[in-house]
C-alpha cells in the first residue's frame, strides 16, 4: 500500500517514514522544507534500505499536490504538515491559519478530487483545553473557547471539519490521532528533533543545555499544585508514536468511519522529573534556574490510552528512561542537528 506523508521530512515524520518503510509500505513524502531538511529523508533510507519518493511541494500549491496524486496515486494520506509553535501562533496568528487550515483544505480537496478518502490526522492533546479531570479520554468535550493558543484552534478546527466531512459522505475514513508530548529520538541516533533556533519545548531545550550551546534550564514554574511543584505531562516516545500511525493505518483499511484515539503512555512526570532523567542519560547533573510559570500551562495532564490499546492494539513500549537516553544519542551525535 502506498502512503503519502505530507510533513514527512520533520521531527514525527520522519520517524514514521522509517516505521511504514519497515512494515513494508510505499512512502511519497510531501514537505516544503520550511521547518526540516531533506538530509532527514535520506537517513531514513540508509537505515531501512528502502527509497521514498520526495515532492518539495507546499500545502497551498494546489497545483504541485495534483502532479504529485497523479505520478503517484496515493492510497492513504498521513497529514504531518502543519506549523506547531504555540508563542508564535498567538503573535501571528494569521500564518497559522493560513497555512494548517488553508493547507488542509487544499489537501483534503485534491484527495476528494482523486478519489483518496482514507486519511490519519496529526491532532494534539491542547484540543482538550481546561477540564475537570486531568485524566483525558477521548469522549471528553472540546470547544475553541477552552483551548489555549491559535495553534491548538487549527488544530480543532480541522478535527470539526474532518467530523462534518466524514458525517456527509461515509466514505471518507480519517483518524484523528491526538498526541501528548513527544520526546526521544531512533535507537540508532540518526534521526531526531532538530528545532531551529532557542527550542520552546522542554526535552529539546534540556539537550541543547547538555551539549552546551545554551548554559541553562528555566523551569517555568515550581508552585503548582502538583508534588514537587513543576507541571506534568505524559511524555511519549516518538518511535512509539510513529508505530500508533501504521497502526492507524490498518485501522483505517476496516472502512470505521471517523475514530479518535489519544497517543500517551497515561503516566504523568514533572518537568524535574524530565530534567532528572535527562541528567542520568548524560551523566551530568544540568544548570537549571527556577523562573516565573509560562502563559498558558496547564498544572496537569495526562492521556487514558485504553481506547487505542483496545481498537489499535497500540501501547506505549518505551518508557522515559529511553525517551531521554535516545535524545541524548541523538543529540551528542549530531550536536548541530541534520546541518553538517
Ligand atoms: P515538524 O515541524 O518537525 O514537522 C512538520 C513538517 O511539516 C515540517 O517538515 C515542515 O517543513 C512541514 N510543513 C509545514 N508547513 C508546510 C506546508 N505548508 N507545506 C508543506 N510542508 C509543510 O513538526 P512535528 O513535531 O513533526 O509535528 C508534526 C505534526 O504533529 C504537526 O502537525 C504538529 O502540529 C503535530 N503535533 C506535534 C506535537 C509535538 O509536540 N511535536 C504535538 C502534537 C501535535
Ligand atoms: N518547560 C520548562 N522550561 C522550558 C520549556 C518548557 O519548564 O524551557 C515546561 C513547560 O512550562 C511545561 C512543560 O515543560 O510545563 C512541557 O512544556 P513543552 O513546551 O515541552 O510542552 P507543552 O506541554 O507545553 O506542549 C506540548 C506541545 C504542543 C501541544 C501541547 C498539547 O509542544 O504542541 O503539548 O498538549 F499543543
Amino acid at each position: 500500500m502506498k502512503i503519502l506523508v505530507t510533513g514527512g521530512a520533520g521531527y514525527i515524520g520522519s520517524h514514521t517514514c522509517l516505521e511504514l518503510l519497515n512494515a513494508g509500505y510505499e512512502v511519497v513524502v510531501l514537505d516544503n522544507l520550511y521547518n526540516s531538511c531533506e538530509e532527514s529523508l535520506k537517513r531514513v533510507e540508509k537505515l531501512t534500505g528502502k527509497k521514498i519518493s520526495f515532492y518539495e511541494v507546499d500545502l497551498l500549491d494546489v497545483a504541485g499536490m495534483e502532479k504529485l496524486f497523479e505520478a503517484e496515486k496515493p492510497e492513504a494520506v498521513i497529514h504531518f504538515a502543519g506549523l506547531k509553535a504555540v508563542g508564535e501562533s498567538c503573535k501571528v496568528p494569521l500564518k497559522y491559519f493560513t497555512n494548517n487550515l488553508s493547507g488542509t483544505i487544499n489537501l483534503l480537496n485534491v484527495m476528494e478530487k482523486y478519489n483518496v478518502k482514507k486519511l490519519v490526522f496529526s491532532s494534539s492533546a491542547t484540543v482538550y483545553g481546561v477540564q475537570e479531570s486531568p485524566a483525558y479520554t477521548e469522549e471528553m468535550k472540546t470547544s475553541s473557547t477552552a483551548v489555549s493558543s491559535p495553534y491548538g484552534r487549527t488544530k480543532l478546527m480541522i478535527e470539526d471539519m474532518l467530523k462534518d466531512i466524514c458525517a456527509a459522505d461515509p466514505s471518507w475514513n480519517v483518524a484523528l490521532l491526538r498526541y501528548f508530548n513527544p520526546i526521544g529520538a531512533h535507537e540508532s541516533g540518526e534521526i531526531g528533533e532538530d528545532p531551529q533556533g532557542i527550542p520552546n519545548n522542554l526535552v529539546p531545550y534540556v539537550a541543547k543545555v547538555a551539549i552546551g550551546e545554551l548554559d541553562h534550564i528555566n523551569v517555568f514554574g515550581d508552585d503548582y499544585e502538583t508534588p514537587d511543584g513543576t507541571c506534568i505531562r505524559d511524555y511519549l516516545h516518538v518511535v512509539d508514536l510513529a508505530i500508533g500511525h501504521e497502526k492507524a493505518i490498518v485501522k483505517l483499511n476496516e472502512e470505521p468511519g471517523l475514530v479518535i484515539y489519544n497517543l500517551g503512555t497515561g503516566k504523568g512526570y514533572s518537568v524535574l522529573d524530565v530534567i532528572k532523567s535527562f541528567e542520568d542519560a548524560c551523566g551530568k547533573e544540568l544548570p537549571k534556574v527556577m523562573a516565573p510559570r509560562r502563559a498558558g500551562d496547564l498544572p496537569e495532564y495526562f492521556s487514558v490510552p485504553a481506547k487505542a490499546e483496545k481498537e489499535l492494539g497500540w501501547k506505549a513500549e518505551r518508557g522515559i528512561k529511553e525517551m531521554c537516553e535516545d535524545t541524548w544519542r541523538w543529540q551528542s551525535k549530531n550536536p548541530k542537528g541534520y546541518r553538517k
